[in-house]
């Protein structure tokens, strides 16, 4: 098939490319060119476009068409509705990279399936991906824009540290300083590599019985907070010392970081990949944390200067532990 990712270089798309290239597609990635920690997949075509300047795009792309598109970087209704303008007509199916935040908070029942509700009262990015997936689904029926919806969870490369104030924190636990954990740290949480997104994900491209149709894609790697924190220490050669916050002490100082502890990871959630095994029989995750803990460790002990330390979060996570007591 002839591919068209927008983005290309990001934590899921820069796994997905060498997955789609070495199941024989053909692949372009559109992009600014100005991502540089991950880099291009061998054999991909490279454009070069800003997707939020649409005439840029229509340049790059030259009235090519395709048989799948995906915009790993959509956000909001505005760009939904350039993309519906550009790609009406030049592609057979359109991948929408949504999110599992977007499911009801907190959730009613677990696991979560593809007919748990959209309904997050609590973080704005997530209502943006309902309203996103809405817009969508409209043109879905109205024009049969050839839609399908992708809803991953957290899912980490080695770039990314999946904890509350990322390198920040593992440094204070290398230094033997206290770190911070929302909730009890008993809350469930899945995590997903890269790596696994994308076998799934590729599997799913090209798929006419997707159209118009949502899949969950995420690993079976249901872990405590608690875990995650020590499988990260173990990974750093430090013994953590946890302690815990409410996440709305943590979102009270820090509302940005702690709308999405709010609003998706003080919830416990397990999702149910049935619907996504159904369309890619052979999708199974198998890279637990305890490697992607030493991936992004090793990752990052490569160079200093990518052990980027925020004052900021430090200053926060000071005072939330005075707050706690410690
Ligand atoms: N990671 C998670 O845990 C998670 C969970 C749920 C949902 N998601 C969703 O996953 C998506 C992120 O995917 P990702 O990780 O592959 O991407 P990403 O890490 O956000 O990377 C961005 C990619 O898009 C390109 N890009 C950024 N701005 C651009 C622009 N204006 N025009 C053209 N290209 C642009 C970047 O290259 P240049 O900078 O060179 O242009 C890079 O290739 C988002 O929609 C997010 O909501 C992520």
């Amino acid at each position: 098939m002839r591919i068209l990712f927008i983005g290309g270089t990001g934590i899921l798309s820069s796994a997905c490319a060498p997955r789609a290239l070495a199941a024989g597609h053909e692949l372009a990635l559109l992009n600014r060119g100005a991502t540089s920690i991950r880099p291009v997949a061998e054999g991909a075509e490279v454009l070069r476009a800003d997707i939020r300047d649409p005439d840029s795009v229509r340049a790059a792309l030259e009235g090519r068409t395709f048989d799948v598109v995906v915009n790993f970087i959509a956000f909001t209704t505005d760009h939904i509705a350039s993309d519906v303008d550009i790609f009406a007509g030049r592609t057979g199916q359109y991948v929408f990279i949504s999110s599992a935040s977007a499911y009801q908070k907190p959730p009613r029942r677990v696991p979560v399936t593809e007919s748990t509700p959209l309904h997050n009262p609590f973080w704005q990015y997530s209502r943006d991906k309902i309203a996103c997936e809405e817009a969508l689904m409209r043109a879905y029926r109205e024009r049969d824009f050839p839609v399908t919806i992708v809803r991953p969870s957290h899912t980490y490369d080695r770039t990314s540290l999946p904890i509350y104030g990322g390198w920040t924190q593992l440094d204070r636990m290398r230094r033997g300083l206290p770190v911070v954990v929302h909730g009890d740290g008993t809350s469930l949480w899945t995590l997903t590599h890269h790596v696994d997104f994308a076998k799934a994900f590729v599997g799913l491209l090209g798929h006419t019985r997707a159209l118009g149709e949502a899949y969950t894609i995420t690993s079976d790697d249901v872990l405590t907070w608690n875990q995650i924190y020590e499988l990260l220490g173990d990974a750093a050669g430090a013994e953590p010392h946890l302690v815990h916050v409410t996440s709305n002490a943590i979102a009270a100082l820090d509302p940005e970081r702690g709308a999405s502890l709010v609003g998706d990871k003080a919830h416990s959630m397990i999702f149910d990949n049935t619907k996504i095994k159904t369309l890619v029989p052979e999708y199974v995750a198998t890279i637990p944390f305890e490697q992607g803990a030493r991936e992004i460790v090793a990752w990052h002990d490569e160079d200093p200067a990518r052990r980027v330390i925020d004052d900021d979060v430090n200053a926060t996570i000071e005072r939330l532990l005075a707050l706690a007591g410690d």
